[in-house]
C-alpha cells in the first residue's frame, strides 16, 4: 500500500490519522525492526536505529523504521505492509 505523507509530519500519525496500522511490537523505540517501510519518493534522514536494522544497500534502495519516519520539507510516498498483509 502506498501512502503518501505531508510535510513536517510523522509517518506513524499519518497512518494513524487514515487508521492504517503496521507492525510496532515495540511501541516505535527502534527496538524490533517490524515497522519497515520503504520510501519510494522524497527524502527522508536516516538515524541510529535504521542503521542498526538495515545494510546500506538497503538504506539505499529506501528502507528505513516506519516508526522513525518523519516527513520533513517535502511529501514522502512510502510503501507500507499493514497488519492483515501479512
Ligand atoms: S516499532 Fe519497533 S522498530 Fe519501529
Amino acid at each position: 500500500m502506498l501512502i503518501i505523507c505531508p510535510p513536517n509530519t510523522r509517518l506513524q500519525d499519518c497512518l494513524l490519522s487514515r487508521s492504517i496500522h503496521i507492525l510496532t511490537a515495540c511501541g516505535g523505540r527502534g527496538n524490533c525492526g517490524k515497522c519497515a517501510v520503504k520510501v519510494i519518493s522524497g527524502e527522508t534522514a536516516i538515524n541510529t536505529m535504521d542503521r542498526l536494522w538495515f545494510s546500506e544497500e538497503q538504506l539505499e534502495a529506501g528502507w528505513r523504521l516506519g516508526c522513525q519516519v518523519f516527513a520533513k520539507d517535502e511529501q514522502i510516498t512510502v510503501e507500507v505492509k499493514t497488519g492483515s498483509e501479512g
